[in-house]
């Protein structure tokens, strides 16, 4: 029997999430909001200061759980903000320190997909879309490879954009949706899938464009915005798992609770035999519990870091998924 405890902490979400035995028994988190603009990663870093204490003794309440009981502590490495990244690093060593207990380096990608298991997906490919991040991942050959990328924006972050452009403030993912519902007429946009990848600052560019000439309805445009882009990701996903011959997909990330993303999904393994895992959203989104998740599996591999090699662990906010050394799987 293993518990562990996972801290979140690579932008705008400080979480802390319980795991034992695979079970999740606390997943609590706080988000850092703006009113308008983006994240101001230092701001966010000092929400994450504020309120870590707080969250930590929620987990542990909720949980119905003893800090003596916490078995390792695992902590978002990267990839992320830096000053957000930093406070989950400080609050893992002090915690580390005071129970006299490991520290397992967990990659906030790979713990996405993990955590998508406990929807009973077993080798999927993930769709992982979220504000920063927009990758196709999957493991094969001893890695977690990425299949295809965004060369430039992550989708959440180019919706947001739009969003902030017309007025419907931050996040933009559900306002547009909304208003995406309600359009009829198809616009042409660019659509961009350069091989596995895609690119959206030419989309928003032109999206641009087209709302300051004022020809076009505002739900036309955001109609088409989704149909364009889902459609790019839909592509891209598709081709993932025709080349890795894998017959789930699993989603990942905030911009997964669009349900038109979904239903495009949907009909897409539909048509050639796979099937879909949608995880419910609180582990969708940013979560502790998906780093407790993947922590506890790896600390039950044998990684952990304690005393002086903990005090060594450092912050990666470049990680990219297919560094990572996954000793933990055979
Ligand atoms: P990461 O650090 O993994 O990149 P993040 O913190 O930037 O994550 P998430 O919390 O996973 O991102 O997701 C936030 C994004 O999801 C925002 O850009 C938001 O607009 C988008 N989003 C939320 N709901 C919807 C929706 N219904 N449709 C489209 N996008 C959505
Ligand atoms: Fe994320």
């Amino acid at each position: 029997m293993t518990i562990v405890l996972g801290i979140e902490s690579t932008a705008h979400t400080f979480g802390v999430g319980v795991v034992k035995d695979g079970k999740i028994l606390a997943n609590i988190k706080k988000t850092y909001t703006t009113e308008s603009g983006g994240i101001i990663p230092s701001e966010a870093g000092k929400h994450h200061n504020e309120n870590k204490e707080k969250i930590y003794s929620d987990a542990l309440n909720v949980a119905n759980i003893d800090d003596k009981d916490i078995d390792a502590i695992a902590f978002s490495q990267g990839p992320g903000l830096s000053p957000c990244l930093l406070v989950g690093l400080r609050f893992a060593k002090q915690l580390s320190e005071k129970l006299k207990k490991p520290i397992v380096p967990v990659n906030h990608c790979i713990a996405h997909l993990e955590i998508g298991k406990t929807t009973n997906a077993k080798d999927p490919v993930m769709l992982y879309t979220s504000g920063a991040n927009t990758q196709i991942i999957a493991y094969s050959s001893g890695k977690y490879r990425i299949f295809g990328e965004t060369l430039d924006l992550g989708v959440g972050n180019f919706i947001d954009t739009f969003a902030r452009l017309i007025g419907v403030g931050f996040p933009g993912g559900p306002a547009i949706q909304k208003l995406a519902e309600q359009g009829k007429n198809y616009i042409e946009l660019p659509y961009v899938v350069k091989g596995m990848d895609i690119s959206l600052s030419g989309i928003l560019t032109n999206l641009k464009q087209k709302y300051e000439s004022k020809k076009y309805k505002i739900e036309d445009l955001c109609y088409s915005l989704q149909e364009t882009v889902f459609a790019m990701l839909i592509e891209t996903a598709e081709r993932a798992l025709a080349h890795t011959g894998k017959k789930e997909l699993l989603l990942g990330g905030g911009v997964a609770c669009n349900s038109r993303l979904q239903e495009m999904c949907k009909i897409m393994c539909g048509e050639r035999g796979a099937k879909l895992f949608v995880p419910s959203r609180d582990v969708l989104v940013d979560n502790g519990a998906m780093i407790a998740y993947l922590g506890e599996i790896m600390f039950n591999s044998g990684i952990k870091f304690f005393g002086k090699k903990a005090d060594e662990l450092d912050i990666k906010p470049r990680q990219r998924t297919d560094e990572v050394e996954v000793s933990w799987k055979n």
